[in-house]
This record gives C-alpha cells, sequence and structure tokens, in this order.
C-alpha cells in the first residue's frame, strides 16, 4: 500500500465510527477524536504504562492474553511486543473491528514475526444495542459470543469495556470469565451506568467478589494533570477456579520425565 493509500484507508475508517485509539501509522498518527485525552497518561499509551503493565502478573512468554472490547487493537500491539506468545481481540463494534483488522494487517505487514502472535474476533458479549448511555453503545452485526466457548486465556485485559455491556450480560460474563481465564486486569472510572454493567471501583469488587480474589489494585497515579481521566483505576484478579496454565504445563512436563 502506498503512504497516500494508507492515508486514505485512515481517513474512510475514521469517517465509519470516529477513531478512539492513538495508533502510529505510517510515520503519522490515527487522527483521534479527543487529541488532549487520547495523548493524556490515562488513554492509549499511558493507560498500558501507568494502568495495565504494571498488573501483569507473570512473565509474558509462552502466555496467552486476551482482550474483550479491543477497539483499534493498540493493546494487542503493546502486548505483542511485550513478549505474549498468543494475543487475541475481541470486539464487537463493526466500524472499530475493521479499524483494529486494519491496523492488524498493516503491523503484520510491517513486522511478521513481531506480530505474528495477534488474531482478532468480530465478535460480541452480550445484547446488541443496549449499551450504558447513547454514547457507550456499540453498532453491532456479528454474533453475540456463546458462554461455553469464550477463548481460554492466562491474562484477560477488560478496559473500560464492561460498563457498556448491558448489565444482565456483564454480570455472566464476569462469572464465566472466572472459569476461562486465570487472571483479570480491570481498568474503568469512578462513574455510574444503570443501564450497564459494572464501572466504579464499588461496582467492580462487588461484581468480582464471588469468583474471583483481588490481588492488587492502582488509583489514579500521581501525575501531574486535571484531565478527566484522573478518576481511572485498574484492578487485578485472580480467578477462584482456573490454576495457573504454568503450573499445569511444568506438572505435564514433569510426568513425561
Ligand atoms: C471505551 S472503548 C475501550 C477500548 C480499549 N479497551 C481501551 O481501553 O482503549 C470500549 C470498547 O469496547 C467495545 N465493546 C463495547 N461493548 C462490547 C461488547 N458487548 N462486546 C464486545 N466489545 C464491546 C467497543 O466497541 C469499544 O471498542
Amino acid at each position: 500500500m502506498t503512504k497516500q493509500s494508507v492515508s486514505n484507508t485512515v481517513t474512510s475508517l475514521g469517517d465509519l465510527r470516529y477513531w478512539y485509539q492513538r495508533i502510529e501509522v505510517d510515520g503519522e498518527v490515527t487522527p483521534v477524536f479527543n487529541k488532549g485525552m487520547a495523548e493524556s497518561p490515562f488513554y492509549n499509551q499511558g493507560k498500558w504504562e501507568h494502568f495495565i503493565k504494571p498488573l501483569i502478573p507473570f512473565a509474558p512468554e509462552g502466555r496467552s492474553f486476551v482482550e474483550c472490547g479491543c477497539n483499534a487493537g493498540l493493546f494487542l500491539l503493546l502486548a505483542a511486543e511485550m513478549g505474549f506468545s498468543q494475543v487475541l481481540g475481541l470486539e464487537g463494534d463493526d466500524a472499530w473491528y475493521k479499524q483494529a483488522c486494519f491496523i492488524l494487517n498493516h503491523y503484520q505487514a510491517r513486522e511478521p514475526e513481531l506480530y505474528r502472535s495477534v488474531s482478532l474476533a468480530h465478535t460480541r458479549i452480550g445484547k446488541a444495542g443496549e449499551g450504558a448511555s447513547k454514547s457507550c453503545t456499540i453498532e453491532s452485526s456479528c454474533l453475540r459470543k456463546e458462554w461455553s466457548s469464550l477463548p481460554s486465556a492466562d491474562l484477560t485485559l477488560l478496559a473500560n469495556v464492561l460498563y457498556w455491556i448491558d448489565r444482565e450480560s456483564a454480570a455472566r460474563y464476569i462469572t464465566e470469565l472466572a472459569h476461562a481465564s486465570e487472571y483479570c486486569i480491570v481498568v474503568s472510572v469512578n462513574g455510574s451506568y444503570p443501564l450497564g454493567g459494572p464501572c466504579s471501583r464499588e461496582e467492580i469488587c462487588h461484581a468480582f467478589k464471588k469468583d474471583w480474589e483481588e490481588v492488587q489494585g492502582i488509583s489514579p497515579p500521581p501525575l501531574n494533570t486535571g484531565e478527566r481521566g484522573r478518576d481511572m483505576f485498574s484492578i487485578l484478579f485472580r480467578s477462584r477456579f482456573v490454576s495457573s496454565h504454568y503450573i499445569k504445563k511444568v506438572s505435564a512436563q514433569r510426568t513425561e520425565l
């Protein structure tokens, strides 16, 4: 693809639905809807550095990473760069899924080895068109993910997505996920959406209490900024049901000896 056609594609994908994530493409960055917010320490690379990466509880080699609500796929790229062996993004919104496909194809064409482990699924958790509010509702023509086929993972990331999912499905997802993923990092903000899943710290801790154990949390780091993201926090949970894949692998190897 020539630089001009890459640039035209970025523009047309942004016309389908605004670019939420700021991602470098061919020396330029995606034209995000709110530049101030996107460049703040609370979104994009900043969200990863301050709220996600410090909570990753193991070395990524040999491990799998799943993100539900991956948007254009920024955190999938960063997980692959960090060394996760399998990386999967689930995205329910039609336009944002297209953005993610374009970004992933672009990075895989540029550095096939580095991003080989990344894949995408156009799938939705819960009902279509029943987000927490008008601005937190996806446009989704894909199939709803069956609870019995949630992808298994060493770590699942739910970054600012639970409150987009209808309340009933979000509660079920948290329960079912405890049988598919050993760890879960939740990033959220201290708001409340009556129609959506848990949002505030209190709501999230309550929703995870039965099937997950809280390991560690991060409240806004002491950064010198007045951005709206200052309400952001993240929590690492460990499933009460899924034992470490690593321990399983090691003991299987020992048995073979
Ligand atoms: C606020 S954005 C967060 C994106 C990314 N996780 C981040 O933190 O930068 C929420 C994302 O979740 C996706 N999403 C919302 N509801 C979903 C659902 N029910 N199933 C799958 N994806 C969903 C949206 O389409 C959107 O890309």
